[in-house]
């Protein structure tokens, strides 16, 4: 059995270099894991899950959460039974750089930066992705860095860690933007996982645009004062300011071919937006789910209003262009999730982790919008969940039918559980609980990826 990795202390000025934000110090292949419950039978896949591990000491005057280079981690159930869990880096160029390994194919100049952000299937291949525009990085079964992708020669410019599947057409649409552009790519990913630019959109204030959303009609483009710097680069700080000068804008991209380039604009709070929850379409108005921060990156503001992360309802009116703001919780979240494959289209449950304004996480939430309530879950005293991942049931007939699936840190043990919920009971005692004996530091995003997601499993 592995040694447990480096026990997770509070040694730096930098609370993205403490307690579960530390890196781990080695990669493990562990295929003897204790689990309580009864995993279910239907769920034959892998849970992965990605964000930054540092691999050398970064400066803790400079260093962000952002930054760090990726490792993924993964946990493979099949018949009812736990049968690995493992963790790798993903080769980045600097990664392999700093490891002294050959670098990895690619097709193209990779635009640098680590791929630490999201992990997910895409025409039936597995991907690391990173934002700003980088390009993705095909990763095997095993979680092994492969080749940086360029999806088969189809996609011109870097991709996003947020893409999102349109399960009624198959397709996948994502929003990439590069931190030297000052445009961005609307992109349609086909089954096969072959891009097309569908428009290219204008973004003068080069924004950091980390989601995004769809409904029937429209691609919806996150245009908020959060802006590339080139002196804060220069400076080796995350390259990103709140930048007071540019109006905050959402941009409503028709979805139909030949209208693409008309872009409906309306105005938007003034705020940060990571995390898109949901968005559809009524009769006559757009519904917008988000997370919404405060002003983030500006150190003068925050003083004055420290950040809170808000799930708002934003219910638009494209005829008159105005935009009403409605709280969906009073809890400090972030990570929304949904089940996916009501993506773009009227959904009533959303599950988010606590994320508090001082960056510490806890339990996980379950919203139940039409009733306007949130259930709490909590995971117990010292425990704190990760993204909340829904899987569907086999057959499900309802929207909550299935499971939730989350990494949960134990610092009493300093190592992380993966829970199993029955989301329909999401208070009761988990389905099945797989105890790993090493930590997974609080990362950024996770996904089942079942067997039938992939062509080689
Ligand atoms: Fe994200």
């Amino acid at each position: 059995m592995p040694t447990t990795a480096t026990r997770s202390e509070k040694t730096s000025t930098n609370p993205f270099l403490n307690l579960n934000f530390a890196p781990v110090q080695s990669e493990q292949l562990i295929t003897e894991l204790s689990v309580s419950g009864q995993i279910p039978l239907e769920l034959e896949g892998r849970f992965l899950r990605i964000g930054p591990n540092p691999l050398k000491a970064p400066n803790p005057k400079s260093y962000h959460w952002f930054m760090g280079s990726g490792m993924v981690h993964g946990l493979r159930l099949k018949d009812g039974k736990a049968q690995w869990y493992k963790n790798n880096y993903v080769l980045s160029e600097n990664v392999t750089a700093a490891l002294h390994k050959k670098a990895l194919p690619t097709p193209r100049k990779t635009h640098g930066g680590n791929v630490n952000t999201n992990v997910l299937s895409i025409g039936g291949e597995l991907f690391a992705l990173v934002e700003a525009g980088s390009l993705p990085i095909k990763l095997d079964a095993d979680l092994q860095s492969v080749a940086y992708s360029d999806f088969k020669g189809t996609l011109k410019h870097g991709f996003t860690a947020h893409p999102h599947k349109d399960h009624a057409t198959g397709e996948i649409h994502a929003i990439a933007y590069a931190f030297d552009k000052k445009t961005v790519d609307y992109l349609v990913i086909d089954k096969e996982g072959r891009s097309r630019t569908a428009a290219q959109i204008a973004v003068p204030h080069q924004p950091m645009i980390h989601d995004m959303a769809f409904t029937k009609s429209f691609a919806i483009l996150l245009d908020l004062p959060v802006t590339f710097s080139m002196t804060t680069a220069i400076s080796g700080k995350f390259p990103y300011v709140w930048n007071r000068k540019q109006q905050p804008r959402i941009g409503f991209i028709p979805r139909k071919i030949e209208d693409a380039g008309k872009v409906i604009w309306i105005e938007a709070p003034s705020c940060g937006v990571y995390h898109v929850m949901n968005a559809y379409e009524t009769t006559d108005r757009i519904i917008l789910d988000v997370v919404k921060n405060s002003m983030n990156f500006d150190s003068e503001i925050l003083k004055r209003e420290p950040k809170q992360n808000t799930l708002v309802r934003w219910t638009i009116n494209l005829t008159d262009g105005k935009l009403v703001e409605t709280q969906l919780s009073d809890y400090s979240v972030e990570f929304p999730r949904i089940n996916e494959r009501l993506f773009g289209q009227e959904y009533n449950f959303g599950y988010t982790a606590c994320l508090t304004k001082d960056v510490k996480f806890g339990p996980l939430y379950k919203h139940d919008l039409s009733k306007g309530t949130t259930i709490v879950r909590d995971l117990g005293k010292g425990r704190s969940a990760m993204e909340p991942v829904f899987v569907p049931r086999n057959n499900a007939n309802t929207e909550d039918d299935g499971w939730l699936m989350s990494y949960v840190f134990d610092e009493n043990t300093n190592n992380t559980d993966v829970i199993i919920l029955d989301a329909q009971k999401f208070q009761c005692d988990p389905v099945a609980v797989i105890h790993l004996p090493v930590r997974v530091p609080y990362g950024f995003h996770g996904n089942w990826i079942a067997d039938s997601d992939l062509q080689t499993v």
